[in-house]
């Protein structure tokens, strides 16, 4: 099946009722409010998710780049009878990275979709969507979603990148998760020598979580670290970058040592969370800029000589 293609721009809403005005002046026409639950898979490849919207369901595979400008995506979409069953079978299968619930109120002008939404947890958005025939290069596409961005007024201050999982995500949503396996992993830590047991949790730019234990050696210095451990899962099972981090020891205030401070910056930026807890949970938030200010990075290397 070929797949669809989109064009689309997304921004923050201060007054959802002057868009709406907007959008009717502008000669939309109102197809009324839709409430969807968009839930979010683990998918090794692209985006995953799960609609679910007046009792009915579709899948949809789709691939994005997160980007201000408006930008194109290629999507599959497959009807779904039994939305429940799946959404069951999928978390079982693959995990649920977030669920993303909105008022969705749609309206359509000239082929392109507005959609006013007031998403649980982040508050309201405008989008402008306009969908292309399988032959379009798109063009007509980009200039429709340009003009109706300025009848609407989304200047380029509030122009959003990323999708709702990613900032619902970004607000903490993965966060008792990622707690939660922290701590699972401390209690399998193997820790003989020091028995200090530390769990560490991971997530990565997918929004997979991955754990990791610390595991001591009769040979002292071959022992990893829980925050080490968790990376090489991270990195096991397909991910590229740390968006996430959570350390759990039973202790006043554990951190990563300096040896997976550094070992964390080579996979995270400086405003990464992380998250410094004891066995209840949470005890502190801090960046990993903050662990390591200065660090020394792949950056500072000279570049690599040119093969001969
Ligand atoms: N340890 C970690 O796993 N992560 C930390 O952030 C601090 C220290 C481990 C290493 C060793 O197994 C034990 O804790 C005592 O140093």
């Amino acid at each position: 099946m070929q797949p669809r293609r989109n064009v689309e721009l997304k921004g923050r809403d201060p007054d959802p009722a002057a868009t709406l005005a907007a959008a009717l002046a502008a000669g939309a026409q109102d197809h009324g409010v839709l409430r969807q639950r968009d839930t979010y898979f683990a998918a090794r490849e692209g985006r995953l998710k799960l609609r679910e919207q007046d009792g009915g369901g579709e899948l949809i595979a789709y691939e994005r780049a997160d980007r201000t400008d408006a930008r194109e995506s290629a999507y599959t979409l497959v009807a779904v009878p039994d939305p429940d069953a799946l959404r069951a079978a999928l978390d079982a299968a693959l995990g649920t990275v977030v669920e993303v619930v909105k008022r969705r109120r749609l309206l359509i002008r000239d082929e392109v979709r507005i959609h006013l939404d007031d998403v649980d947890g982040l508050g309201d958005f405008v989008e402008l969507e306009a969908v292309a025939p399988p032959t379009s290069d798109l063009a007509a596409e980009h200039a429709k979603v340009a003009e109706l961005r300025g009848a609407l007024g989304l200047s380029d201050d509030r122009v959003v990148a990323q999708g709702y999982a990613a900032l619902l995500l970004e607000a903490g949503a993965a966060r008792e998760r990622l707690v939660g396996l922290a701590r699972t992993a401390m209690g399998r830590a193997r820790a003989p020598y020091s028995r200090f047991d530390v769990g560490a949790a991971l997530r990565d730019e997918a929004g997979r979580l991955h754990a990791g234990a610390n595991v001591e050696n009769a040979s002292y210095p071959e022992g990893s670290c829980a925050e080490t451990s968790a990376i090489g899962a991270l990195v096991a099972a397909g991910g590229t970058a740390i968006r996430e981090i959570a350390v759990m020891a039973d202790t006043e205030l554990v951190t990563p040592c300096g040896g997976c401070r550094q070992r964390l910056a080579e996979l995270a930026a400086p405003d990464v969370a992380v998250h410094l807890c004891g066995p209840e949970g949470v005890r502190r938030t801090v960046t990993l800029g903050e662990l390591l200010p200065l660090g020394f990075a792949a950056a500072d290397l000279p570049p690599a000589e040119p093969a001969a």
